[in-house]
């Protein structure tokens, strides 16, 4: 279950059919990231890389030349060593990125700066993902001076530079059929990773404890990663949007919301799940998770495709703040809350984000002025939530500390939409029933 390499070779195609006559597309590797003195992160390709080539070796650049005699798609990437390679692991080398990744053309990295000015100069426009690394930017400005430098004897330097990210960005937005069953496999991992710590999950042990056994069910599943740090809160810990701390005892009687998705093959998944520590909901608890998942099925009932990307989000905003009225925690008309956003010391941030090869996926909002339509194919996140500040005088203090999210992953389809990660348990009863179980 893999991205065939005739796929990478129609993405490079159509990338390249949308560039402008005599022009070079430049996009670097990922670098290699040291933790701490001698000890590195795990390597993680780039994802724009990843998506053009397969190829996931660090010290690599990756060229596409539109119309190049000698080939359009020349990768320069480390070199085969055995010494080294006995202590680090195999590398493709230059014949492997050809014979294996399609390359037309292939050197040695540390060949770049002497044969990549030679493959700029004549184009008229260079596209670079700008500004995303201070030293790439030395790098492409080196190479362009390079050429100015031999000005004078005839040596002719681009005179445009482009952002690359805008034209990839919309091509990695809409997720292909392949794309689309590894989205499908890290939603069923991450659905069935959670199902697991549902029932795992006892009064007492360490909100780690429950990271680490959600961890090593990704693993049996074949997904070596979570796509992101795992928030694991229990108790007020949830009202933290970002904590990744996940060091406290959990305790009879709080929730603990837990949002961790692996990714499998490159692509991610994204899943939040919200349950009583002891596996019984009490009454507060009960009244917050299911206006929360009240929002959360408005907001599936809007997407489909032709619908703008705002309607989800304003179908959860009216859902919430309607249903904070009513308990009490929110006081006046509706409309008017609504509008004067009354509803966001309870509901923060949006109701989701693109999802793909990377958790907070690329891809515009907005087209222009307007919001953008969803498309089939696009991929999103659903994550409506309530937090309701421990600090938060303003509402009784039964209320106080409660935080829910929940959040699925979902498909645009042309009529509606496919949650890749219904399996894991949703409403009251399921989770009530599964940790009973
Ligand atoms: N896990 C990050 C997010 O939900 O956006
Ligand atoms: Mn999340
Ligand atoms: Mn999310």
């Amino acid at each position: 279950m893999k991205i065939s390499n005739a796929e990478y070779a129609r993405r490079r195609r159509k990338l390249m059919a949308m560039m402008a006559p005599d022009s070079i597309a430049i996009i670097p590797a990922a670098q290699e990231k040291l933790r701490s003195r001698d000890t590195e992160y795990p390597f993680r390709q780039d994802s724009d890389f990843y998506y053009l080539s397969g190829f996931c070796e660090p010290g690599a650049v990756l060229v596409l030349i539109p119309g190049r005699a000698h080939g359009e798609f020349v990768m320069f990437c480390r070199e085969r060593d055995p010494a080294t390679e006995l202590w680090h692991g195999s590398r493709a080398g230059p014949d492997g990125a050809c014979d294996h990744f399609g390359a037309d053309d292939a050197f040695p990295v540390t060949d770049v700066d002497e044969i990549l000015p030679g493959l700029i100069e004549g184009r008229d426009r260079v596209y670079y993902s700008m500004g995303r690394s201070a030293e790439f930017d030395r790098q492409i400005m080196g190479w362009v001076n390079s050429i100015r430098s031999k000005e004078s004897s005839g040596a002719s330097p681009p005179g445009e530079f482009t952002d690359l990210d805008h034209m990839l960005h919309d091509m990695r937005l809409i997720k292909s059929a392949a794309e689309q069953k590894l989205l499908r496999r890290a939603g069923e991992i991450t659905a069935s990773a959670h199902r697991h710590i549902m029932r795992y999950c006892q009064p007492g042990m360490f909100e780690y404890e429950l990271e680490g056994e959600l961890h090593h069910q990704f693993v049996r599943g074949g997904a070596r990663y979570p796509a992101y740090l795992s928030i694991v809160g229990s108790g007020v810990n949830a009202c933290t949007l970002h904590y990744v701390e996940n060091s406290s005892k959990m305790r009879a009687g709080d929730l603990v919301l837990v949002d961790a998705g692996c990714e499998f093959e490159y692509y991610a998944a994204d899943v939040t799940r919200t349950f009583p520590v002891n596996g019984r909901f009490n009454a507060e608890q009960r009244a917050i998770y299911e206006l929360v998942l009240a929002a959360h099925g408005a907001a599936i009932a809007e997407i489909r495709a032709g619908n703008h990307w705002n309607q989800p989000h304003d179908a959860s905003v009216r859902v919430i703040t309607a249903g904070l009225v009513k308990l009490g925690l929110l006081e006046g008309e509706v409309d008017e809350l609504v509008e004067a956003q009354a509803y966001q010391p309870f509901y923060m941030h949006r109701l989701g984000h693109w999802l793909g090869l990377d958790v907070h996926d690329v891809g515009d909002y907005r087209v222009g002025d307007e919001w953008r339509l969803l498309e089939a194919g696009m991929v999103m996140t659903v994550e409506p939530g309530i937090y309701i500040a421990p600090g938060n005088t303003d509402v009784a203090r039964k209320w106080r500390g409660i935080g829910v999210r929940i959040e699925d992953d979902v498909l645009v389809t042309a009529s509606g939409c496919e949650v890749l990660t219904a399996d894991a348990p949703r409403t009251i009863e399921e989770i009530e029933a599964t940790m009973a179980a």
